[in-house]
């Protein structure tokens, strides 16, 4: 149903257990009551997760964080402050009333205020804070269009809020700024430079903790179900295979690709983002038999778009 008439039945169907698929400005969530570990049970078996990946806990406003957890620590207190709402996800301690299904178990949770007005009326609406992974397969693309959720999760869902593209296009970052030096866990919409011009220099540990805290950085991740490599457009063997090329800013030559995707034409790091993840659904429903990407500029998003294009083709590797 559209996000902005479906509010009110949605949030009636999140209170009494059931899932909702609503967009955030970053990708489409699958959300469920984060104080009901029925509810979100449902959403492993849904996306057919593994119990050991944790889910992001969302809330409608950042004055419900100390409401929820107590005070947070000041760098903490900083980047809720500065980027609240936003494509940023904190880590804070996990308090009781949070399920340890929530969090995997952890002792830690993530949680984030979405930029996007009808997810936040969702929540408030429903009262309760809202446990949501990307509305995807677990491994899989993420789902920037309520299509792509319908596609891949269908009957598993009870309720699809349908809000159009979303605007970022790929997932939050991920920081845990308790310690003494704030640590990006998972690349994602919000710049590294921004962060660091907020609270000063961080450490970027995309999936080195040791423990499998940040699944999102697991070196396969995020995959098409057509096998994809980096690479660049001069790179297509002459065999005559169907092959699709994801281009950031210029179209290659024709001839070579069966089917071609241009991120940004005028080489803009935050279109290309927000196109990413549709380009790939569009090369997946190509029936090409490789996808070659080629890697953007490394700054700002385009840090995460590397990341998430390494990470789907190390799937294939
Ligand atoms: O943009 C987003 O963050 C989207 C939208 C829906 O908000 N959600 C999202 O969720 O990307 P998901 O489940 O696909 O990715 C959540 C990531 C996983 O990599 C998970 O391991 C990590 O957050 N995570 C969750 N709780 C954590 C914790 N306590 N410590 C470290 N990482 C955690
Ligand atoms: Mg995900």
């Amino acid at each position: 149903m559209p996000a902005a008439s479906g509010v009110a039945e949605a949030a009636a169907v999140l209170r009494t257990g059931g899932l909702v698929a609503f967009p955030t400005e970053t990708v489409y969530g699958l959300g469920a009551n984060a104080l009901d570990a029925r509810a979100a049970a449902r959403i492993f078996e849904a996306k057919a997760r593994p119990n050991f990946d944790p889910l992001i806990t969302h809330l409608a406003d950042a004055a419900d964080l100390p409401r929820l957890v107590g005070a947070v620590p000041p760098a903490v207190a900083a980047l809720v402050e500065r980027f609240w709402p936003g494509p940023l996800t904190l880590i804070v301690d996990r308090p009781a009333v949070i399920p340890p299904i929530v969090t995997s178990g952890l002792d830690t949770m993530a949680v984030r205020v979405p930029d996007e007005p009808s997810a936040r009326a969702l929540i408030a609406a429903a009262g309760v804070p809202v446990a949501a992974p990307s509305a995807n397969r677990f491994g899989q693309l993420s789902p920037t269009r309520a299509e792509h959720v319908v596609a891949g999760l269908g009957g598993a869902v009870d309720v699809v809020l349908d809000g159009g593209p979303t605007r970022c296009g790929i997932e939050s970052t991920i920081v845990d700024a308790r310690g003494v030096r704030p640590v990006v866990l998972r690349l994602g919409a919000l710049p590294v430079e921004a962060l660091v011009e907020a609270v000063g220099p961080v450490d970027v540990r995309p999936g080195s903790s040791g423990q499998p805290v940040a699944p999102g950085t697991l070196a396969a991740h995020y995959a098409p179900r057509t096998p994809l490599r980096v690479g660049a457009a001069e790179s297509a063997p002459g065999d005559g295979g169907r092959r699709g090329f994801l281009a950031f800013r210029e179209r290659p030559a024709a001839g070579a690709w069966a089917a071609v995707e241009v991120l940004s034409p005028e080489g803009d790091l935050t279109e290309a983002a927000a196109r990413l993840f549709d380009a790939l659904h569009r090369l997946d429903a190509a029936r090409v038999t490789e996808i070659v990407a080629e890697p953007v500029p490394d700054g700002g998003v385009g840090r995460a778009i590397n990341d998430r294009l390494r990470r789907a083709a190390a799937t294939w590797h």
